[in-house]
Formats: structure tokens, C-alpha cells, sequence
């Protein structure tokens, strides 16, 4: 097990791996038809790439079914990231967690797209915690009480500290939740593509979580355990909203919302922490 330290890249906690390439992440050479999708880890960025994926191919294509969601896109989180990357055909879909202050500049230099996805904070934060049970790469958990106080004092890796994008589709896990037809629609128009009702709907099948948690594409068991371990707890592993009310304390409820409150005072934004 080798649990990876925090460290510290221009002020943002991220995996010692992360901090060793930065360099060569920085200087990432975007070109103008990638579609870059940012998330914060856990707001249902695979589903997300699925969505996308399939649009691109208008529909549930041989590739769809036969290649992991894992190798339709690359993060810059490891170097191995950075060069499946440069070998990938265009137009690429490029995944990061990185902040805006850290994505490589060259995609705003040729004004690529992004698809940002957001879910809220609380759900993050339970996703998260099992996330890292699972994830040999990250830094050990601890406890939930533990995980619990590193995530409100920023101490897990690649916290976002607000968005400040400057062309972007603005995507919510709830909305994609309650109405997914409505939301692969806006999101196949963002991409510039026309879709049937009848393609919207395959998709809108082929992406709800119960065929992603059943589909070895989607769901990461094809993921080397050294990575990725679904046996310790599936990735796909409720995909609800509201879990949160299952693992928060009120004690550490009324800290979340207090904190929250400090922090978000900025942002117009606004999240349903349940339905
Ligand atoms: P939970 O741990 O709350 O179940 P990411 O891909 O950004 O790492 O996000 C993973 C989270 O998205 C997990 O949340 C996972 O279950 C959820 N998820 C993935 N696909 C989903 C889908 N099709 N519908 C609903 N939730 C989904």
C-alpha cells in the first residue's frame, strides 16, 4: 500500500505524483477541438464521460460497449495521464481536477470547450471518504470522523477554490438526476450535436446508474487494483442524492453548514443537498 502524501502545488493540496510532473502538465499543449471536463473528484465526472462519450458517437455504438469509460479520457493526476494523452486521437476528451489557476493555459489560448460538473459539497464529501478506501494513491482516509475534519480545513487533495472559467457549460449532478433527457440534450447541443429523441433516450438508458454500475466498462473493475479497488467498495456506489443524511452527525452538520456558509459567502451558487 503506497498511500500517497499531500503536497502542496501553488498553493493547492495535490498528490506528491501530481507535484513531480507538474512541470510537464503546465506546459500541455491543448489543441483548439479538445473538450476539457472539470470537476472536483466524485461530482459524477465518469458519468458525465459517458454522457459525452456517447453523444460523440451518437449513440450506444460497438465503442461504447466495448471500451472502458477509463481510456476515453486522461487526467493530468499521474505522468502516464499526460502521455496516453498526447497519443490520443482527436477531437480529445480531457479530464481534469485540477483548479482553474492550474489548468495548462494553452486551453484557454485555443479556447476549448468545458463542461464543468458540480454536485454538492456534502454527498462530495461522503463519495470522497469511500473513495480513498478504494484508492491506493491517495492518502490513507482515516476515519470517517477523521476524513470528516481534513475535508472542512481543505487538507485533501485538489480542493477548488472557486470557478472562474471563462467559456464553460455549467452541469449539476441533481439536474442530470431528476431530468436526464433534458440534460444530455443541452449537453449534446453545447457539443454541437443533433440527436433524436429516440438516441437521447438509449443514451439517457445506457448511462443511469444501475446499467453503469452493472456495465465492466463503466463501473472499474477492469481498473488495476493498485489503482482503483472495487473489491474493498464499488466505485459506482450509490449515486443518490442526500446520502450524506446517512453518515453526517448533526453535530458535524451544523460545522459543515457553518464553514460552508464562511467559505461559499462569495458565490452565487446554490446546491439541494437532498431531493
Ligand atoms: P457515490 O459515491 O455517491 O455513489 P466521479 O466519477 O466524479 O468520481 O463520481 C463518482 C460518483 O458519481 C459516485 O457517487 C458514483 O456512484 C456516482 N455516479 C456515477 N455514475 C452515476 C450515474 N450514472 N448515476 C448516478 N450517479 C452516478
Amino acid at each position: 500500500h503506497n498511500a500517497s502524501q499531500i503536497c502542496d502545488v501553488k498553493g493547492v493540496p495535490l498528490i506528491s505524483s501530481m507535484h513531480e510532473i507538474f512541470g510537464r502538465v503546465e506546459k500541455f499543449q491543448a489543441k483548439a477541438d479538445d473538450i476539457l471536463i472539470a470537476t472536483y473528484p466524485k461530482a459524477g465526472t465518469t458519468w458525465m464521460i459517458e454522457i459525452m462519450d456517447s453523444i460523440r458517437q451518437g449513440g450506444i455504438t460497438k465503442e461504447i460497449t466495448t471500451i472502458p469509460s477509463h481510456e476515453l479520457s486522461f487526467c493530468f493526476g499521474v505522468s502516464s495521464g499526460v502521455d496516453l494523452l498526447k497519443d490520443m486521437p482527436s477531437p480529445r476528451l480531457v479530464k481534469t481536477h485540477l483548479p482553474f489557476q492550474l489548468v495548462p493555459q494553452s486551453f484557454w489560448d485555443k479556447g476549448c470547450k468545458v463542461i464543468y460538473v458540480a454536485r454538492n459539497a456534502k454527498d462530495i464529501l461522503v463519495s470522497y471518504f469511500f473513495f480513498h478506501k478504494i484508492t491506493p494513491i491517495l492518502p490513507h482516509a482515516g476515519t470517517w470522523d477523521d476524513f470528516f475534519e481534513s475535508f472542512l480545513s481543505g487538507n485533501v487533495v485538489s480542493m477548488h477554490q472557486g470557478i472562474r472559467w471563462v467559456s464553460l457549460m455549467m452541469c449539476q449532478f441533481l439536474p442530470i438526476f431528476q431530468d436526464p433527457m433534458r440534460e444530455v440534450e443541452r449537453v449534446a447541443r453545447f457539443l454541437g450535436h443533433t440527436l433524436d429523441n429516440g438516441t437521447i433516450q438509449e443514451i439517457v438508458k445506457h448511462t443511469s446508474f444501475n446499467m453503469m454500475k452493472d456495465n465492466p466498462m463503466t463501473n472499474f473493475s477492469r481498473m488495476p487494483t493498485c489503482i482503483v479497488d472495487v473489491r474493498i467498495s464499488p466505485f459506482m456506489r450509490k449515486g443518490q442524492v442526500g446520502d450524506w443524511k446517512n453518515h453526517f452527525t448533526v453535530a458535524q452538520n451544523q460545522r459543515f453548514e457553518e464553514e460552508y456558509r464562511r467559505r461559499m459567502a462569495k458565490t452565487s451558487l446554490r446546491f439541494r443537498t437532498e431531493l
